[in-house]
């Protein structure tokens, strides 16, 4: 599949709708946090691919890297353009970004080799396809704020069409299973501890951590309806099978729908 590149053209969250992930406090929280670590993650995976390319030499790959590269600068810049609909929605969260990224990107790009950053590279780009898969199979953002659900479901879908690329450098550059679980060991922990403490400092500010309905939304999104806890061992599980790909899990057909959904906010970028 050639890989698309499109631009998301925002409009605007319904003012002060601070629960506007199917009115859930807590799955809104989670998002706004995965929303305002985007743009650093992705100049993360972008800033390590490009160093690497040098290094594959299959065409195909090459050209997989470059779409794949002007889909994350999109998604970057994407929710960039939306952070502003936090800050209208009352949030404090730019400081507490910026000590994170600098922290844990700093610490990332100048001490660890080449080879193992693209290995959490890697790992949090099948993180993003199955919560992508799981987010859009399950409709989880249905009856949400509009603009915001297009923005996720789009770019959800879009981490869905390049779920390969990633994986594909590491095994140009690096095959060797150790290396897999090592990214796996140092991005996984590290993703899902900012992810809850994200969702927690969202909670605190807009006072529904102090309420039933955000604990209700997260044993929902756990345990219950969204069964998220046990959906993301397998996804896990899976990773750590040496006979992994990507490739072999997740479905495009969902990417493709969204991608019809949302053909309104979404314009096409010619590519080379
Ligand atoms: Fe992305
Ligand atoms: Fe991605």
């Amino acid at each position: 599949m050639v890989l698309q590149v499109r631009r998301f053209a925002a409009g605007s969250a319904v003012a002060g709708n601070t629960a506007w992930a199917a009115g859930d406090p807590f799955l809104s929280g989670i998002l706004n946090t995965y929303g305002v670590l985007v743009p650093r993650n992705e100049r993360f995976y972008i800033s390590t691919i490009r160093a690497l390319e040098p290094r594959v030499t299959d065409p195909e790959l090459s050209a997989r890297i470059d779409r794949f590269v002007r889909q994350e600068a999109q998604h970057g810049a994407a929710h960039h353009a939306a952070l502003p609909l936090l800050d209208g929605m009352g949030y404090r969260f730019r400081s507490a970004a910026s000590v994170v990224n600098g922290v844990v990107f700093g610490m990332a790009e100048n001490l660890l080799p080449l080879r193992i950053r693209m290995s959490m590279v890697s790992c949090v780009e099948y993180v993003n396809a199955y919560l992508g898969h799981e987010v859009l199979s399950q409709n989880m953002l249905a009856d949400s704020d509009p603009t915001l659900r297009a923005l996720y479901e789009w770019h959800f879908g879009e981490e869905i069409e390049h779920r390969a690329v990633a994986f594909d450098v590491l095994q140009a550059v690096g095959p060797s299973y150790a290396l897999r679980l090592l990214g796996a060991a140092l991005t996984l922990p590290l993703f899902y501890a900012l992810l809850g403490l994200g969702a927690l400092w969202f909670g605190a500010q807009d006072g529904s951590l102090f309420r039933a309905a955000w604990w209700k939304g997260a044993w929902r999104h756990l345990f219950g309806r969204h069964r998220m806890l046990w959906r993301t061992l397998g996804h896990l599980g899976a990773y750590l099978d040496p006979r992994f790909h990507p490739r072999m899990r997740l479905d495009d057909t969902l990417a493709a729908a969204v991608m019809q959904r949302w053909n309104a906010h979404l314009q096409p970028i010619a590519t080379p």
